[in-house]
């Protein structure tokens, strides 16, 4: 199996984030690269006696889900900050989806917003259902604990403390929201929605 590789990422100075938070933050996304292949090559040496080491295999497996969604996660987290601030433009299908589902756009964003609020550490994710062509969000605990099968990431919003901590107080979370929202290039976010419809 090809081993993942680390992505870089072209993100500008931001408003409200800092680039030392952001420094930090993308060497903790490389942590999740090198422990998603470190688990694959650790359970292929283990299963050279896989009875003798069932139960180290096991749990090897049972952490494979946290560090690849932290690689994947944070992968769709640090793209949608590429290229500087962009709107959502008023003829976006993603607009429209969002439009046909919530009484308007402002209401879901808030919404969407309050989500990332949830008490704890995770994430929150926007997802298109291709099943029900609907979208649809989620609060994912830690990495992956909450997940939803099947559904296509669109937008996500990094809820760990590591994500602000340089800039603002726990406390203070909501600001950081705030801040995630001004820098975020909306092109991003449509073109993934528009991968997801596809
Ligand atoms: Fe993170």
């Amino acid at each position: 199996m090809q081993a993942y590789t680390l992505e870089t990422f072209n993100i500008p100075e931001l408003k409200g984030i800092s680039t030392k938070n952001i420094e930090e933050h993308l060497k903790l996304y490389a942590g999740y690269v090198k422990h998603s292949n470190l688990i694959l090559e650790k359970i292929g040496e283990y299963m050279s006696d896989s009875e003798k080491n069932a139960y180290v295999i096991g749990e090897l497996q049972r952490r494979f889900g946290f560090e690849w969604n932290g690689m994947r996660n944070h992968e769709y987290y640090f793209r949608s900050l590429e290229g500087g601030a962009k709107p959502l433009s008023e003829n976006s299908e993603l607009r429209a989806a969002i439009q046909k589902q919530a009484p308007s756009f402002d209401t879901w964003l808030s919404g969407f917003k309050s989500l990332a609020m949830t008490r704890g550490v995770g994430w929150a994710v926007l997802y298109y259902d291709k099943q029900t062509n609907q979208l649809t969000h989620a609060w994912v605990d830690e990495q992956h604990l909450g997940q939803l099968n099947g559904l296509a990431w669109v937008l996500g919003i990094d809820m760990w403390e590591h994500a602000f901590v340089y800039d603002y107080p726990t406390s203070e979370k909501k600001k950081y929201v705030e801040a995630f929202f001004e820098n975020l290039n909306w092109d991003v976010i449509e073109e993934n929605f528009t991968q997801s419809t596809s």
